[in-house]
């Protein structure tokens, strides 16, 4: 690969196809960047794994989209985010990362009713960075939280309507509504394939933030400080890679994202990602 930085590409990686939903935003905004997309299904979801497992599962992944050049690493899932984050940047202090933290500051400061709905993984809502936004920014607001057990798992079967999907989300949603919410943050990158169904459980009068946009905001914020913006003269390209089995991944990308796509199997071994 060429080594001048202006082509390299951006790194991308989650437990699964949850990082899409960030990628499409990068890509709308960032549209001649080319990209490397790592989704890591054979262990999806994270959401219910130790800390100490993400770290080692984000670092390896880490390292290989560093060997392929990546130019920065956007950590697409809230829970690797809680997990991994300040041990990634430790461990590779020269490189740039973009993480994912609940969008409690912007609900706060918007709610009419006081009243804000955070659904994410149980894994993110333990880490310190939730805890820490949580204490920085919904000091005048309630909170109320869901894990939305089981829906991580319906979007990675393509499931994004169905009546299963349905339910988790009216489980999660109608308690919420009961007590006044207006607001809703998305707080897995998963969660916004699901939107069309989320608003019409909740109405039209509650607003559903997706953080996407604004992680797409940083990462051009980072590339132009750092002055490592694209300027080829056409579209970037997108290279995807899963652990998983790779049919089940391309099937879901036309669902996702509206276009097809080919991916890389990867292996894990003992000693992280074989390549
Ligand atoms: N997309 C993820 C997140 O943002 C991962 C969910 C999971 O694997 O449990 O949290």
């Amino acid at each position: 690969m060429n080594k001048n930085e202006n082509v390299l590409p951006i790194g991308i990686f989650d437990s699964g196809v949850g990082g899409l939903s960030v990628l499409r935003a990068i890509r709308e905004q960032l549209p001649i960047e080319s990209v490397l997309y790592f989704a890591d299904q054979i262990h999806v979801p994270y959401g219910q794994r130790s800390m100490e497992e993400i770290c080692i599962f984000s670092e390896a992944i880490t390292r290989f989209l560093l060997n392929l050049d990546a130019k920065l690493i956007v950590v697409a899932c809230n829970t690797a985010s809680a997990a991994a984050l300040l041990f990634l940047r430790n461990t590779f202090p020269n490189i740039s990362f973009v993480g994912m933290e609940p969008a409690v500051k912007p609900a706060a400061e918007n709610t009419q009713t006081g009243v804000v709905g955070v659904l994410a993984t149980p894994a993110t809502f333990q880490g310190a960075l939730y805890a820490s936004v949580v204490e920085r920014f919904a000091g005048n607001v309630t909170l109320l939280q869901d894990t939305c057990t089981g829906l991580v798992q319906q979007i990675e079967r393509g499931d994004l309507n169905g009546s299963k999907t349905r339910t988790i989300l009216e489980s999660a949603l109608n308690p919420m509504l009961e007590r006044g919410i207006d607001t809703i943050v998305l707080g897995c990158t998963h969660y916004p394939f699901v939107i069309p169904i989320i608003q019409e459980i909740v109405g039209s009068g509650v607003r559903v933030i997706d953080p996407a946009p604004a992680i797409a905001r940083q990462v051009t914020r980072l590339l132009d400080s750092s002055k490592n913006r694209a300027n080829v003269p056409s579209f970037g390209s997108v290279q995807y890679f899963t652990s998983g089995e790779v049919t089940r991944f391309e099937t879901l990308l036309p669902k996702l994202l509206g276009e097809t796509g080919e991916a890389m199997k990867i292996f894990w071994g003992k000693n992280g990602i074989c390549s």
